[in-house]
C-alpha cells in the first residue's frame, strides 16, 4: 500500500503591521504556487493557514519526508512570497528566508518542517498544530500529557491499544549535530520528564507507540542556530494522529488546557501563557503575544485533505484563555524582572548581551562609594 506523507513547512516572511498576522496576499499567492505544485504532481493536495506571523503550508504527498521536490516547493513560495512581501514592504519581509540558494531540503535554512509517514488507516484523523511567538519546547508539556499521562488522556488506562505505552524520540536541540534519544513511557518516565521538563534544550521530535506506529512529529528547527543571532523565535508546528489505537482526538486537545507557560512573547525573550485559540485570534498583539497556538483537524484520506476543523475555536476553551489572559497580566506587571524575563542563557542569543557588554568593562574589584557622597560625610565629622 501506498504510504502517505504529511509535510507541515512554515516560515515568517513578512507580517503587517509588525509581528502581527500574514497578509492575504501572501496566503494567496501561496495557495497559487501550491496549486501549481499539484498540477505538477508534486503534492497531492494542501492547506495554506498562518499562524499569526507565519505562513504554514501544509501539504500532502507520497514522496517520503525530507523530500527535495516537496521541499523545494516550499522554499520557492516562500522565496516568491517575500519578492511580494518586500515590494510592498510588509514589515519583516524573508525575515526567516536565512539561505540564499536551496540545498535540497528546507532544513538549516530558516523555515520549520514537522513531517510524518503513514500508511492511512481505514479512517485517518489528525491535528496540526501551529504555534507563534514560542519554541519548539512549547509542545513538550501537551505532548507528554496525551502521551504518557493518564490524567489527561483516558485511553492509557482504558483502551487495551494505547494500554502498552508510547516511545519518545528526543532531540537535544544545543548539539551542532542532531543528537537524539529514544525513550519508552511509562516505563522511562521520569527520566523522560529530567529531560522534557529543559524545554529551552531538549524537544520531542516524533512520538511512535509501542509497536512502531507514527504518532505524533514536531519542528525542531532553531532559527538562532542557523543565524547565529536572534532572529524571530522558532514558533512550531507538530502533527499529531488521533483515535482508532491512538489518543482520541479530544485527548489531544485537553492537554492544551492548562495553559502553559512557554518561553518566547515579546523580543522572543519573555515567558508567557500559551493560549489555545480559533483561527480568528491567529494573531499576536498584546505585547507581541500572548504567546498562542491554533489546531486544525483533518481526515486524510487517499493522500487528500478533508477539512479543516478549527479544533480551538470552541467555548469549551474560553476558560483556558480567561485563565490564560489572567497570568499574562500578572507576568506583564514585572516587567524587566525574571522570571518574567527570561534567565541570562536564555538571553544569549537576543539583543540583551549588546547592552550588557557597555556595562560589563565598567566593573571593578572594590566597592565603589559614589565621590560627591563621601565628602559631604568627611566634613559633617569635623
Ligand atoms: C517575537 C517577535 C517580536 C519582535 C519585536 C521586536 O518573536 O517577533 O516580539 O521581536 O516586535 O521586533 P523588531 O526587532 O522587528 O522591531
Ligand atoms: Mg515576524
Ligand atoms: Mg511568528
Amino acid at each position: 500500500m501506498v504510504e502517505t506523507t504529511i509535510s507541515v513547512i512554515k516560515a515568517d516572511i513578512g507580517s503587517l503591521a509588525g509581528h502581527v498576522i500574514v497578509p492575504d496576499f501572501l496566503i494567496e499567492l501561496a495557495r497559487k504556487s501550491l496549486k501549481e505544485g499539484v498540477e505538477k504532481k508534486i503534492i497531492n493536495d494542501f492547506h495554506v493557514s498562518n499562524a499569526g506571523d507565519d505562513l504554514e503550508l501544509i501539504m500532502t504527498h507520497n514522496k517520503g519526508e525530507g523530500n527535495a521536490e516537496v521541499h523545494k516547493l516550499a522554499w520557492d513560495t516562500f522565496i516568491k512570497g517575500t519578492e511580494l512581501a518586500r515590494k510592498k514592504k510588509i514589515y519583516a519581509a524573508g525575515q526567516d528566508i536565512l539561505a540564499d540558494t536551496f540545498s535540497g531540503n528546507v532544513k538549516g535554512m530558516g523555515p520549520g518542517s514537522a513531517e510524518m509517514t503513514f500508511e492511512e488507516r481505514k479512517s485517518e484523523p489528525i491535528a496540526v498544530f501551529m504555534a507563534d511567538k514560542t519554541e519548539p519546547g512549547a509542545y513538550n508539556l501537551p505532548l507528554f500529557k496525551i502521551f504518557a499521562d493518564p490524567f489527561n488522556t483516558a485511553g492509557l488506562v482504558i483502551d487495551p491499544n494505547l494500554h502498552d505505552g508510547f516511545k519518545f524520540v528526543i532531540q537535544d536541540i544545543m548539539k551542532d549535530i542532531p543528537c537524539f534519544i529514544e525513550m519508552k513511557a511509562p516505563e522511562e518516565m521520569y527520566d523522560i520528564l529530567a529531560l522534557l521538563g529543559s524545554t529551552g534544550r531538549y524537544t520531542i521530535k516524533k512520538i511512535y507507540r509501542n509497536d512502531g506506529m507514527i504518532a505524533a512529529s514536531v519542528s525542531t528547527d532553531k532559527l538562532h542556530a542557523v543565524a547565529g543571532k536572534y532572529v524571530g523565535k522558532d514558533d512550531p508546528v507538530a502533527i499529531v494522529r488521533a483515535h482508532s489505537g491512538l489518543p482520541a482526538m479530544g485527548e489531544v486537545l485537553e492537554a492544551f488546557t492548562l495553559p502553559h507557560l512557554v518561553s518566547g512573547w515579546m523580543r522572543g525573550s519573555h515567558t508567557g501563557p500559551l493560549l489555545p485559540v480559533g483561527l480568528k485570534d491567529s494573531r499576536c498583539t498584546r505585547f507581541d503575544g500572548p504567546p498562542r497556538v491554533i489546531a486544525l483537524g483533518f481526515q486524510v484520506s487517499d493522500g487528500m485533505l478533508v477539512g479543516p476543523v478549527d479544533l480551538f475555536d470552541d467555548v469549551a476553551f474560553d476558560i483556558s484563555r480567561q485563565r490564560g489572559m489572567e497570568m499574562a497580566d500578572y507576568l506583564r506587571r514585572h516587567g524587566p524582572f525574571q522570571p518574567h524575563r527570561l534567565s541570562d542563557d536564555q538571553m544569549e542569543y537576543t539583543t540583551l548581551p549588546k547592552v550588557l557588554t557597555r556595562c560589563e568593562n565598567r566593573f571593578v574589584t572594590e566597592e565603589l562609594v559614589p565621590k560627591g557622597k563621601a565628602k559631604k560625610k568627611e566634613s559633617s565629622v569635623e
